[in-house]
């Protein structure tokens, strides 16, 4: 195993704090989240509200938040800015403005601390959990932070979730993925999953690999390692 590092000592790293990476993805076009998530964030924000009073957008790891800022223009423009509110969290304060509109609120955080007072009814990470120590505890977070029938995706490598001897955790994570309500786009690689719940996997986290070299999207990332532990 090689020397792990824990979540103090990762968010310093260079590889997470790394100016190189895109922070700057725009809602639509070629990079941008509906590509990348397989996802018209617009609509589903509009069909939402066709449904709801209120509908909140959680976009984790959102870098500087173009594609935030860009739709709560475009939920203005829709008139659904009083009923839309977005919220963008990331580790450091890129942020493209710093007058940003009342409906979008832009917070400095890491996702594996923060708490919400509010569920969502979307959830996403663009290319973010590739950057993330404990990448499963994140996502028992993130399920419990979905309203009843809100929707998480997100891009992620299985590969970079391994177990102490340093092989990916692989098919078996995928099947414990998909018992605990996530589904695995294993061409894609991406993570979804649809309605709250009470997310228990049966791994431990010992620390992440900062030094794991550039993943599918040719940028260096974050391996994530495992105990798996046996449940009675
Ligand atoms: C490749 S960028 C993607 C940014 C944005 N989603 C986009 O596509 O433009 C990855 C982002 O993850 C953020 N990040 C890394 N670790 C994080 C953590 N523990 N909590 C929140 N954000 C984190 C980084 O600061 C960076 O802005």
């Amino acid at each position: 195993m090689p020397p792990l590092l824990d979540d103090a000592a990762l968010e310093g790293s260079s590889v997470v704090a790394n100016c190189a990476m895109n922070r700057e993805r725009s809602l639509t076009g070629s990079n941008g989240y509906g590509r990348e998530l397989g996802l018209d964030i617009m609509e589903v924000l509009a069909e939402r509200c066709t449904r709801s009073p209120r509908v909140r957008w959680l976009d984790l790891c959102c870098g500087s938040g173009r594609a935030l800022l860009e739709a709560t223009q475009l939920t203005a423009k829709g008139n659904l800015a009083e009923q839309v509110e977005i919220v963008g969290l990331d580790l450091v304060d890129h942020f493209l403005t710093t007058t940003v509109p009342r409906t979008l609120r832009l917070i400095t955080g890491s996702a594996t601390e923060w708490e919400p007072n509010e569920k969502f009814d979307l959830i996403t990470c663009v290319h973010g959990l590739h950057y993330i120590g404990d990448k499963l505890g994140v996502l028992k977070r993130v399920a419990s932070w979905l309203t009843k029938d809100g929707v998480f995706i997100a891009n992620l490598d299985t590969r970079s979730i391994r177990r102490s001897d340093g092989t990916p955790a692989g098919r078996q994570l995928t099947y414990e993925l998909r018992q605990q309500g996530f589904t695995y786009d294993t061409t894609r690689r991406r993570i979804s999953r649809e309605g709250s719940g009470k997310v228990q996997f049966p791994y431990r986290y010992l620390g992440a690999d900062d030094q794991a070299g550039p993943n599918y999207i040719g940028q260096p990332a974050v391996d994530s390692f495992y105990d798996h532990v046996h449940q009675k």
